[in-house]
């Protein structure tokens, strides 16, 4: 199965920002800062952060220097803002140590790096023999192997499975290799067996219903909950704040809002400002949907959260949700890319 593999990723790698020509030592800087965005996130929603990021911060030392508010805001839109958190802490444990430690073991230690990223990085940076298998390689084991029992023990024995037939002089090829064919081939929907180097190994394909697998337990439907967010506004400008630096959104701008709460009730608005509705955003969180009322109001400072005024030309910064709702007032939070 390997070797048809490597082979296949010979000819079908993708071209990322964050992968060297063949045989080109990998920087693991790079490979630690693109492995870290690309837990939840898209590969094309990651690209453009990965590129400002390494202009901005090129070294592990730039990053470990740099404000913990520019991060913050350099993130925004990223979404899961405790990885940003823990990527500062890494980098500064990182700068403050030299250099990124070279075993999976060692990787381990530091924070914001679970099982998956020290594996990854130790076997794309530092070509240890481990294996890193995310998402989109389990679906493959799964499928090639049809595995039936229940989708924890299945994701341990493909855990051990990996482990075993990671190539020892080429461990990192192997990991991304499982990743590209399981997002461009081996696709949730519609794989295109047709083209899979594995097709004629997996038994999900031979018992006819590969889509059927990985045979994953339905997941329970998420809570809404209900908010208001205000977009107060002054002479071009719209006042915001940072919110408290742990929790939700930790230490990203925001807009000043309501609790956000499973009923509607209860969250009235403050002040006695002339409330405008302009609409409701929806956005999805891990644990719940968010239904989120904006309201505007040109105001005094009367009552106001502590915060700052903010230039409605420079709202860049803030995480979707705050942007979805400054877009509904004109106002956007997008730097152009
Ligand atoms: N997802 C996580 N890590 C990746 C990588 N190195 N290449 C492509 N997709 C990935």
């Amino acid at each position: 199965m390997v070797p048809a593999l490597l082979t296949w990723f010979g000819r079908s790698a993708r071209i990322l920002p964050w992968r060297e020509a063949q045989g080109v030592r990998r920087d693991p800087y790079r490979v630690w800062l693109s492995e870290i965005m690309l837990q939840q996130t898209t590969v094309p929603h990651a690209a453009p952060y990965f590129a400002a990021f390494t202009s901005r911060w090129p070294t592990v030392a730039a990053l470990a220097a740099a404000r913990d508010e520019d991060v913050m805001q350099a993130w925004a839109g990223l979404g899961y803002y405790a990885r940003a958190r823990n990527l500062l802490k890494c980098a500064r444990e990182v700068a403050a140590r030299g250099a990124f430690p070279e075993s999976e073991t060692e990787l381990r230690t530091l924070p914001g790096i679970g099982p998956y990223t020290a594996g990854a990085v130790a076997a794309l940076a530092f070509g240890e023999r481990t294996p890193a298998v995310d998402g989109n390689a389990e679906r493959v084991f799964a499928r090639l192997l049809a595995l039936k029992e229940d989708w924890a023990a299945a994701k341990k024995r493909i855990a051990l499975l990996a482990r075993e037939l990671v190539p020892a002089d080429r461990p990192g090829a192997f990991a991304e290799a499982l990743m590209d064919l399981g997002a461009t081939v081996c696709t949730p929907k519609k794989p295109n067996c047709a083209v899979c180097p594995l097709t004629a190994l997996c038994a999900a394909r031979a018992e006819g219903d590969p889509e059927h697998y990985p045979l994953k337990p339905a997941k329970a439907a998420r809570p809404v909950r209900y908010g208001r967010a205000y977009v107060l506004r002054r002479t071009g400008h719209v006042w915001l704040l940072r919110r408290a630096p742990s929790g939700l959104l930790g230490g990203m701008l925001a807009l000043p809002s309501s609790d956000w709460r499973e009923a509607r009730e209860g969250c009235e608005p403050p002040l006695g400002a002339a409330w405008e509705r302009l609409g409701e955003v929806r956005h999805v969180f891990t644990h719940f949907n968010l239904h989120l009322e904006v309201l505007a109001a040109e105001t005094t400072d009367a009552g106001l959260p502590e915060g700052f005024w903010v230039s409605a030309d420079d709202l860049t910064g803030l995480p979707s949700v705050f942007a979805k709702a400054v877009a509904l007032a004109g106002l956007s939070a997008r730097r152009k890319r």
